[in-house]
């Protein structure tokens, strides 16, 4: 699959998969798995992988994948607030293709945050996810992963935007744009201008959006949420 050097950069599209692309998506996850992280145990068979994809995620996910001249080159397995697989063609590494998937994921998921594991020894990825915004939620030991290999479980969280609709000296009251369809939210102003929601407010739960500096747009550089009390 190397590109010949004068070629110029092809173009990529992305797609959702069909069952009869799911023979080379196995193949492309366990290609793109070993080659950047050959230490790791081997403690499945090709026709496992294969089983898993066609039983496991092809009907409980939805799954993308990027194609260049006709060939796919990566592929990406989401399931509701979660991205369960990422890989890029090894050939096709550092091109800008795990982004544009990484992207997708992130337009498609309708929850305020997207989680992901993946090993401690893969600093290739945990370089690329924090370069995204993804950030360090808990490391584990890996007792309870198949591989028994250290992980850790990352998460992005949304930044908000939205239109404010009123405001007092302590209350925010707005709208957000979130793609699901807009909703209504007010928050608690503190003395810094941080924005709290409460139960109640819209949000599933008390989070911790950002800090309002007046205007009529809301633009939140994070989004916090508390678990529930
Ligand atoms: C992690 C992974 C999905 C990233 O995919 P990718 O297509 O290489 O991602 P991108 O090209 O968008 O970005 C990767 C790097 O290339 C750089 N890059 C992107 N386009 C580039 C270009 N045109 N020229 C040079 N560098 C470029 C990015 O800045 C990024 O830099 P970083 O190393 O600091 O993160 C891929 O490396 C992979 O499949 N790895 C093996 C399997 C794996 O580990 N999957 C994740 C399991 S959780």
């Amino acid at each position: 699959m190397p590109e010949p050097a004068n070629k110029p950069p092809s173009s990529t599209t992305l797609r959702p998969a069909t069952e009869d692309d799911l023979p080379i998506l196995a193949s492309l996850h366990r290609l793109a798995f070993f080659t950047a992280l050959p230490q790791m145990p081997v403690l499945h068979t090709p026709e496992e992988d294969l089983e898993h994809y066609r039983h496991r995620l092809f009907p409980h996910s939805v799954i993308w994948l990027a194609e260049q001249d006709h060939q796919v080159v990566g592929l990406l397995v989401l399931r509701a607030g979660w991205v369960e697989q990422l890989h890029v063609h090894p050939d096709r590494q550092r091109r800008g293709i795990g982004s544009r998937l990484l992207n997708l994921a992130k337009e498609q998921c309708e929850a305020p945050e997207l989680r992901l594991w993946t090993f401690q020894t893969n600093a290739q990825a945990q370089r690329f996810y924090e370069k995204h915004g993804f950030q360090i939620e808990r490391k584990t030991d890996g007792s309870d992963n198949e591989e028994k290999q250290p992980d850790v479980l990352y998460v992005w969280t949304r930044p908000v935007q939205g239109r404010v609709l009123g405001n007092t000296s302590r209350r925010l009251s707005f709208a957000d744009n979130c793609p699901s369809g807009c909703r209504r939210h007010s928050g608690a102003l503190d003395a810094k201008g941080v924005i709290h929601t409460s139960p109640g407010s819209g949000e599933a739960r008390a989070a911790t959006l950002g800090t309002w500096s007046g205007g009529r747009e809301l633009r939140s550089e994070f989004y916090k949420p508390r678990p529930h009390p």
